[in-house]
């Protein structure tokens, strides 16, 4: 075995000196350096691509690592869970690139890992929504406050979107908010901690000693550790009928950067209205609900004294708030 092998090689060894042998080896040689020589000039052309030939519709080659973003929602109570995952349903089928990021009572999946049986709507709800949209979970404890009035009680949870550090900047919008379209160009707005869209339907209440002129059902934080601890100590300091937009407009109402209203929200109370100046902004009175329907990225189901549409059963309060708004 050892003596064939040994043979066999001396062999080789022989053929390799032989002119014919070394011609071809360095024709090899010459073709081969060429050829990587060749490969290497492309990947350089390839990557002095100047940065202005974007291309929007594709995920790789518009330079943008969209992993750093995250759309959040955060979930108290099983109706709510149910608004978020269909809000995080249309940003998986309008096509945004950034991360979605469901923030949820620990309670309501035990174990993300091991679950795989039915029987419970919460879990399951929360398994589709990381399976078919892409959705990544994140258990949280609820946040709540003794407040005045209860709608609100849990609605501080909403700024645990401030401690999202693993993201670079992420748009905090509320379950009861309905997307249209997304709003993906908002990640890449100049630096800043937070940016508000304008309370459009409290501009005429507003003034200087209560300027509460930024709404926070939509809003595009730079999550960071500092920012989040200055926070929960004012949510510390709070008064009981402080809730979070109250407490987020006193921190920042003068240094938020405004987002215009138009387009990116509106209150489903707007088409109720008779008069639409503040929306519209100007005293046009040209008012065209379906132009501005196409228009708007989200509206946010807000009409009091009309009860959240979701509402099954008006409770005594409702009837009677409606009895006097009517
Ligand atoms: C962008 O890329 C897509 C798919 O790669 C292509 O269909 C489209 O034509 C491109 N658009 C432009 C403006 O180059
Ligand atoms: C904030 O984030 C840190 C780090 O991820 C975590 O340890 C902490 O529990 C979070 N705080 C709250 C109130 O969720
Ligand atoms: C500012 O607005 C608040 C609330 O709307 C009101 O109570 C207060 O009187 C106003 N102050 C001034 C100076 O107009
Ligand atoms: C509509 O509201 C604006 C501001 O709230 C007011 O200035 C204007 O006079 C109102 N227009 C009508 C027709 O009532």
């Amino acid at each position: 075995m050892s003596v064939s092998l040994e043979k066999s090689t001396a062999h080789c060894v022989s053929a390799l000196a032989s002119s014919r042998c070394r011609t071809v080896l360095v024709v090899a040689v010459i073709i081969i350096t060429i050829y990587a020589f060749l490969s290497r000039t492309d990947d350089f052309y390839h990557h002095q691509q100047p940065p202005y030939v974007l291309n929007q519709s594709s995920k790789t080659t518009d330079g943008i690592d969209w992993s750093r973003f995250a759309y959040t929602q955060y979930v108290t109570s099983s109706v709510y869970l149910c608004n978020s995952i269909m809000l995080l349903e249309r940003l998986h089928h309008l096509g945004s690139r950034a991360d979605r990021l469901l923030m949820y009572p620990e309670k309501m999946l035990p174990d993300p890992e091991t679950w795989d049986d039915g029987g419970f709507q919460d879990a399951e709800l929360l398994i589709k929504a990381r399976d078919e949209y892409n959705v990544k979970l994140k258990p949280i404890q609820v946040q709540h406050r003794q407040t005045i009035d209860d709608t609100w009680a849990d609605s501080y949870t909403k700024l645990l979107a401030f401690n999202q550090t693993q993201y670079e900047r992420v748009i905090a919008i509320d379950a009861d908010v309905t997307l249209l379209k997304h709003m993906d160009e908002l990640f890449l707005l100049p630096p800043c901690p937070i940016a508000m869209p304008r309370a459009y339907w409290l501009l005429e209440k507003a003034n200087i000693t209560s300027p509460m002129a930024l709404a926070s059902h939509v809003m595009v934080i730079q999550p960071s550790e500092r920012e989040f601890a200055r926070i929960q100590r004012s949510v510390e300091r709070a008064a009981d009928d402080e809730y979070d937009m109250e407490l987020l407009n006193k921190m920042y109402a003068d240094t938020a950067m405004v987002l215009p209203h138009r387009p990116y929200t509106m209150l489903s109370s707007e088409f109720r209205e008779t008069n639409h100046s503040l929306y519209l902004g100007s005293d046009d009175p040209e008012w065209d609900p379906a132009a501005v329907l196409r228009e708007a990225r989200t509206v946010h189901f807000s009409d009091y004294p009309m009860p959240k549409p979701w509402k099954g059963k008006l409770t005594a309060w409702d009837e009677m708030n409606i009895q006097v708004g009517a």
